[in-house]
């Protein structure tokens, strides 16, 4: 079983949002299905590896997105993205040194984090971008 299924609540009405959401999604699922088949380290790190890196993908796009809306609460939504970015670097680095494995803990806790991230924070956002194109 997926550790997160896409469902409708986490549409947002964003084009560019949900289809990077939905990626996310995946790559999450592909992360907790490489845990629970045993897979190596390497192959654990690389698929963590890409969560990295699409995760601060699309924090760029957020932050893009946000900027050109001049959104007002921008600046502690960056301060959200920074913190779980250096999180899960760490974490990453923890792993590489051996001194920590891919658990369902953190899987839980990205899961988590990522529900809120979404229907938070990033839902606050959609709110006031589809405002503003209704104002227009
Ligand atoms: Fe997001």
């Amino acid at each position: 079983m997926a550790l997160i299924e896409w469902n409708p609540t986490l549409e947002l009405g964003v084009e560019q949002m949900d289809r990077q959401h939905r990626q996310l999604v995946k790559i999450l699922n592909e992360l907790h299905q490489a845990m629970r088949a045993g897979s190596q380290p390497r192959e654990l790190m690389r698929v963590m590896e890409e969560l990295i890196l699409y995760t601060k993908y699309h924090f760029a796009t957020e932050e893009r997105l946000m900027a050109e809306a001049s959104y007002p609460a921008l600046p502690s939504h960056k301060q959200k993205h920074l913190a779980l970015t250096a999180k899960v670097e760490e974490y990453a680095a923890e792993v590489l040194k051996g001194r920590a494995t891919v658990s369902l803990t953190i899987l839980q806790f990205l899961k988590d984090w990522l529900n809120r991230h979404i229907l938070g924070t990033d839902r606050e956002f959609a709110e006031f971008v589809k405002a503003r194109s209704r104002a227009a």
